[in-house]
């Protein structure tokens, strides 16, 4: 079985995901990690963020295997991320290796920001988390102000604006929610409810 979780930043979809994948024992990637650690390359080697080439030669170089999740998280290489994201060649350097994760014989999670619409279009499940901007930079700000970022609310509500802006305008694999996705709204959710409301779109489907 294949579950795509599309969403904007901070919506909840990377815990969903991981939650999701825990309790059905599939297993879960999450599709951020990818353009994360596309864009870190790019910096470790000194080069630009514009350079499209040079992005798609670190995306073909990507081994699943060896993302430190820890490097990759951050403020700054989300926005980083969002940049390379863009590139036509850095997206088609992604497709394979993510379409090849989601035939797991034990079945598969994706997240990301066009899951549903390109990568696995015929997913079993499809699910577009979403909340509001205010609260996704609520949840943002405390997530990073715990591991010790210093940063304000302001900067990361500016930021979560940037990039719901960029990834949906983009002319590759725009931010949308597929035809046939549900929606899911966590503004008013706590990640149990949110995990609840997400188990009970999977088992619809029939499990
Ligand atoms: O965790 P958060 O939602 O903040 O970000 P992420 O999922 O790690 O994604 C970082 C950036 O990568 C996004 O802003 C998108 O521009 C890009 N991305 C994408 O274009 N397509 C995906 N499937 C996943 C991420």
């Amino acid at each position: 079985m294949i579950v795509a979780i599309d969403g904007p930043a901070a919506s909840g979809k990377g815990t969903l995901g991981k939650r999701l994948a825990a309790h059905y024992g599939f297993a879960h990637l999450d599709t951020g990690l990818l353009y994360r650690a596309v864009a870190r390359a790019l910096l470790d080697a000194g080069k630009s963020l514009e350079d499209e080439n040079e992005a798609a030669i670190a995306a073909r170089k990507l081994d699943l295997d060896a993302l430190d999740e820890e490097k990759l998280r951050g403020a700054e290489m989300g926005s980083a991320a969002s940049k390379v994201a863009a590139f036509p060649m850095v997206r088609a350097a992604l497709v394979q290796l993510q379409r090849a994760f989601a035939t797991k014989p034990e079945g598969a999670v994706i997240d990301g920001r066009d899951i549903g619409t390109i990568i696995c279009p015929d997913a079993d499940v499809k699910m577009f988390v979403t909340a509001s901007a205010e609260e996704r930079a609520n949840r943002r700000f405390r997530e990073l102000s715990s591991k010790g970022d210093i940063i304000t609310y302001d900067e990361v509500l500016a930021d979560i604006r940037a990039r719901d802006e960029r990834d949906t305008n983009r002319a590759v694999a725009p931010l949308r929610p597929a035809a046939d996705a549900r929606l899911l709204d966590t503004t008013e959710m706590d990640i149990d409810t949110a995990f609840r409301a997400a188990i009970a779109i999977v088992d619809a489907v029939g499990r």
